[in-house]
């Protein structure tokens, strides 16, 4: 089939992104990306998109109104469709069977009822969301259940690896588009017909093709490989620490090797963001599910490693602040899960200010992207109280403000800027002693302590 209309189930950070991206780049494909919430399309359809991407706004405007639209009139945008990517959310259930683990598939589920009751022609389905090994057959299931017309339907799983912040560089130069359908006459041109969509930018070498099931787990494979390194690495930093070497030099070694590679070396206050830990969760519970509990001990561990490098740094803090925080104030630089992302989820910060504020701290924080609501939020969700925010916790807008009258610093989140910190002026600001602690070793540490700050930072022996 050559695809003319496609139609996109879920306006969040994979959806919209991707679809504007092959909007921008099939002009001769109509690209309609829908959401239940409607102030999500009000935003996509606004100066001020609800998703902040490098160089996103440009793509979204190359397209908007041409061959890209946005809109909640779902069913008529399924009817008209060829192809439907869905994009819609995967959480981890939070009740029931597979609680904390497996993924929650309702979103999904209620995707493909409304496919199956919307068509009367054929379609391509596409499993873009992370999803649980199998998800497939049961779309396929719900599918050919419910459907009410002639129309035919293939399922194919496509999933997405751009990384936040460099999404449309991901997308415009994607290492690999890995696509898996049924192995059938009619899987293999459905799969075909979504290869040729991608290769109107990407080079056919670098588009993969499996079957159905291979695609779905290595998504869950990859980012279960690329947390496991941030794990491993982050295990050396405590070691590096007590014993006086530095991670970075230890990272920059290991990673001249080939077969090692330099990237994901680096060590850091923990890792963050919608996936890495629900992926690793995921298959865990796939393991769990199919009686291979070593291999799921073994996934699990990565995760266990991440919290113990969070609740170490906390630990860290307090220690050297003569063993209580009670009442002292803590600057906290950075917030999202990484630079360049207004994202929070899963972020590092979260657990670190939870915990500080349980120990009684006054919590600073500034964070160029992240605004105050989200911030609370977050903390919300994580069990800290109403009370407790309005008390314990401030969000200021620069760096400048929260180092004043701190008796600690530390950073959370890599952002350039914090590079660029007027040392003298924050160690003027600051009581004395002044600590601070780098959760992301991102500054000299010789720097900081010349600067006359007592100074620690990740992986870094004294
Ligand atoms: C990840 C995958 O990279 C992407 O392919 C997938 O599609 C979605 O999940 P993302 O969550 O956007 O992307 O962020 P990523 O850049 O991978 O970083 C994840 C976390 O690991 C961040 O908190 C980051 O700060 C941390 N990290 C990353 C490190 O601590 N050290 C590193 O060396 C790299």
């Amino acid at each position: 089939m050559k695809i003319k209309t496609i139609c996109c189930l879920g306006a969040g950070y994979v959806g919209g992104p991707t679809m504007a991206m092959i909007a921008a780049k099939c002009p001769k494909i109509q690209v309609t990306v829908c959401d239940f919430i409607q102030a999500r399309i009000d935003a996509w359809n606004s100066d001020t998109l609800p998703v902040y991407e490098p160089g996103l706004k440009e793509v979204v405007e190359s397209a908007r109104g041409e061959n890209l639209h946005f809109t909640t009139k779902i069913k008529p945008a399924i009817a008209a469709a060829d192809l439907i990517f869905v994009c819609v959310g995967t959480p981890t259930k939070s009740y029931g069977i597979g609680a904390g683990r497996a993924a929650d598939l309702r979103y999904i589920e209620s995707a493909a009822r409304l496919i199956a009751e919307v068509s009367d022609s054929d379609k391509i389905i596409v499993e873009k969301s992370t999803i649980p090994v199998k998800t497939a057959s049961a779309i396929q299931t719900i599918l050919s259940a419910n459907n009410t017309s002639e129309a035919t339907f293939q399922v194919l799983s496509n999933p997405e690896f751009l990384a936040e912040g460099t999404a449309v560089s991901d997308m415009e130069n994607p290492d690999r588009i890995l696509i898996g359908g049924e192995q059938t006459p009619e899987g293999q041109a459905a799969l075909e017909s979504l290869v040729e969509v991608y290769a109107n930018w990407v080079p056919r070498d670098r588009i993969i093709t499996t079957n159905l099931w291979s695609s779905e787990l290595s998504k869950l494979v990859a980012n279960a490989f690329l947390a496991q390194r941030i794990s491993s690495i982050n295990s050396i930093s405590a070691l590096c620490e007590a014993t006086g070497a530095d991670v970075d030099e230890v990272s920059r070694a290991i990673g001249y090797d080939s077969r090692i590679g330099p990237k994901f070396l680096k060590a850091s206050v923990g890792f963050g963001g919608s996936c890495f830990q629900k992926d690793i969760l995921n298959l865990v519970y796939l393991c769990e599910s199919f009686g291979l509990p070593e291999a799921a001990d073994y996934w699990r561990s990565v995760v266990t490693m991440n919290d113990w490098q969070k609740s170490r740094f906390v630990e860290k803090i307090v220690r050297t602040l003569f063993n209580t925080v009670s009442g002292k104030r803590i600057a906290i630089l950075g917030f999202a899960f990484k630079k360049d992302t207004n994202d929070t989820r899963e972020s590092a910060a979260i657990n670190v200010c939870r915990d500080l504020i349980a120990e009684n701290a006054q919590v600073i924080i500034y964070d160029p992207r992240v605004p105050l609501e989200t911030i609370h939020r977050d903390l919300l969700e994580v069990g800290v109280s109403q009370n407790a925010i309005n008390q314990n916790v401030k969000v200021v807008a620069d760096p400048y403000q929260a180092a004043a009258g701190a008796h600690a610093l530390a950073t959370l989140t890599e952002w350039d800027e914090f590079r660029e910190l007027d040392l003298p002026r924050v160690y003027d600001l600051m009581l004395k002693p002044a600590f601070f602690f780098d959760g992301r070793a991102i500054l000299p540490l010789e720097a900081l302590k010349k600067q006359g700050f007592e100074a620690f930072a990740i992986g870094k022996g004294r």
